[in-house]
């Protein structure tokens, strides 16, 4: 047996990964423990969930795995604070007060978080490289060729090669400071979101907005190549020097200073978010076409932060040459603690990889989960009261007939996501179908704007009847964005037109409102038997009882909270919002069957998460 461990950390974002004789078999992200998003610490509890998983200690362990080579991205912020010095200063003295402590003794500080008990060399990849094994070792392809596109890991900012067999080979790279994923955190702290973490709301504020901006990027800021590669006049940017992502001439050019965080939003940050929208897929675009003429190849997988941005994937899809996309569903760099134990078990030991199936990933059900009996002991330790049902399918009837009535349901299943998004183990669902479910969830569960519409789950075998998309088109990890059909499509009242911004948002555009964006578009999971069996069942129950094959799935979390991960998080979640009905497993909780929850106690739990 060969054990392997990958790590991420002292980043964003940490997690660990397990690959036994080649196999997955658990990945997990620090934050989903420690309560803490994207917890940067090492991933200690992430790595004895893993390890525990297997049955295994650390001593089992036969290599472990670093996802990035620190001195290499030491030497990267080094040479950029000397190009700059003596700008920066102050800037530098923060990084440097950080990289004295553990990113610099990274062997030392991983031993210490083994507790000692790894007794073997660890290995360092490039940031890119394991981002690549991420995207292409669990791939379902033979052969493909391989992009990733991302903020900065040591110099690369995107890279991209060929998989084939068990062996990667990156041949090109963009390096820093010329980075599209920086470049689009940039417009996300212009328009006052948090970096690292603001991103999909200014794709989701996109749509709202006219690209008016976008010559003025190409014509400006950036320098765009044919082939997809750019270079970025930093005049305009502050990230190499200062403590801020913008400068002044950034200012003058977009017209004022950056948006106050929290503030109303206007038609500019809108434009503003639609234009480097806009000139984000255009990069995506050409890169792909230029990496299908030169490979030749007819499957392209992804990842990095950038291949989280579903609406550019769904273009490089339609429009791009390529015949088949995988994206990985863990693309930001949790997922190169996946990538690094990939990379070892590959192409390091050389071992043979044959694809099978739909991919490697399990659906990304790659988390913990509980047993009925843990999960009764879980609720009952809480003093939740429930029922609990004998089987699957009288589950399943009981939950879509509450569906049916507009109940919210927070639906916790089988093992944790690993990767950003919830896909219907840790999730909350609602009637796709309801005029008032994307408020409802919005403002009283989630308690964030409401600008963005919520994703679909739909059931594979009715994804081209729903969306235009082809016939059992997969999309299992909600990683394209894809127009609704236009049968499906209502046209809104006259007021839709003069409505400002998000007010667009309350008018019905499709027989699915809730799920269904203002430019008609939609971002959509594919439902099938053999990812998620339970969920599939469900959603056919639902399907029989109403002839919508559509769901809302967000995940099981409110504003600023790690989604949950244990049947305490889930209860304390349910009792702290506005959910109707919590499922764990085939136990179902009624809201007004529980204990009062007052406003202090609400507050109490929902003041814990700093607001993302
Ligand atoms: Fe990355």
């Amino acid at each position: 047996m060969t054990a392997i461990l990958g790590i991420s950390a002292f980043y964003h974002d940490s997690a660990a990964a397990l690959v036994v004789d080649g196999r997955i078999v658990a990945a997990a992200q620090e934050e989903r423990f420690t309560r803490k998003k994207q917890d940067e610490a090492f991933p200690k509890q992430a790595v004895d969930y893993c390890l525990r998983e297997a049955r295994l200690s650390i001593a089992d362990l036969d290599h472990v795995g670093f996802y990035e080579k620190p001195l290499t991205k030491f030497d990267r912020l080094l040479e950029t604070y000397l190009a700059y010095a003596p700008r920066g200063f102050r800037s530098f003295r923060k990084m440097l007060s950080q990289w004295i402590g553990p990113k610099l003794h990274l062997p030392r500080e991983l031993d210490q978080g083994l507790g000692g008990e790894y007794r073997g060399r660890y290995v360092f990849l490039d940031h890119h490289e394991s981002h690549a094994a991420s995207a292409f070792f669990p791939s379902p392809f033979d052969e493909a060729a391989i992009l990733t596109l991302d903020g900065v890991g040591e110099w690369s900012t995107s890279c991209y090669g060929v998989g084939r067999g068990n062996r990667i080979e990156l041949s090109h790279e963009l390096r820093f400071p010329h980075s599209l994923g920086l470049l689009y955190s940039a417009f996300t702290y212009y328009a006052g979101f948090k970096v690292n973490s603001g991103e999909y709301k200014v794709m989701g504020l996109a749509p709202y907005g006219e690209p008016r901006f976008k010559d003025a990027i190409l014509r400006h800021v950036m320098d765009l190549k044919d082939d997809g590669s750019f270079r970025l006049d930093m005049s305009y940017f502050n990230y190499c020097h200062g403590l801020t992502m913008t400068g002044p001439q950034f200012h003058d050019l977009f017209g004022g200073p950056p948006r106050e965080p929290e503030s109303k939003l206007t038609q500019r940050e809108m434009d503003l978010a639609a234009s480097v929208q806009a000139v984000t897929e255009e990069v995506m675009l050409r890169a792909a076409r230029h990496l299908h003429r030169e490979t030749g190849l007819n499957n392209l997988v992804l990842a990095g932060g950038v291949a989280l941005n579903c609406v550019g994937n769904g273009r490089v899809l339609r429009e791009g040459p390529f015949e088949n996309i995988w994206i990985q569903p863990a693309a930001g760099d949790a997922g190169g603690a996946l990538g690094t134990a990939m990379f070892i078990w590959h192409q390091l030991l050389r071992n043979e990889r044959r694809p099978a199936g739909c991919d490697a990933m399990q659906g990304s059900f790659l988390g913990p989960a509980w047993d009925d009996d843990g999960a009764a002991a879980a609720l009952d330790a809480e003093g939740a009261r429930y029922t609990t049902y004998a089987d699957d399918e009288s589950l399943c009837e009981a939950v879509s007939s509450l569906l049916a009535e507009e109940k919210v349901v927070a639906w916790f299943q089988g093992r944790m996501e690993f990767g950003p998004r919830a896909l219907g183990a840790r999730s909350i669902l609602g009637d796709a179908r309801s005029p008032k479910m994307q408020t409802v969830m919005n403002l009283k569960i989630k308690f964030r704007e409401s600008f963005r519409p919520f994703a679909p789950l739909v059931l594979r075998e009715y994804v081209d009847r729903y969306f235009e998309m082809r016939p059992y088109e997969d999309s299992p990890y909600m990683l394209l964005v894809a127009p609704v059909c236009e049968e499906h499509r209502l046209t809104p009242p006259a007021e839709a037109d003069t409505a400002f911004g998000i007010d667009k948002l309350r008018h019905a555009r499709s027989t699915i409102p809730a799920v269904t964006h203002v430019d008609y578009s939609a971002r959509v999971q594919t439902v099938d038997d053999e990812r998620n069996p339970l969920l599939h069942q469900l959603l056919t129950a639902f399907h029989e009882r109403t002839g919508c094959p559509v769901l809302v799935n967000t995940s099981f979390n409110v504003r600023g909270e790690p989604i949950v991960c244990t049947p305490e998080d889930a209860y304390r979640c349910f009792l702290a919002t506005d959910m109707d009905v919590l499922v764990v497993g085939r136990n179902v909780l009624l809201k007004g069957d529980q204990k009062r929850v007052d406003a202090a106690m609400r507050h109490r739990h929902l003041s814990q998460f700093q607001l993302d």
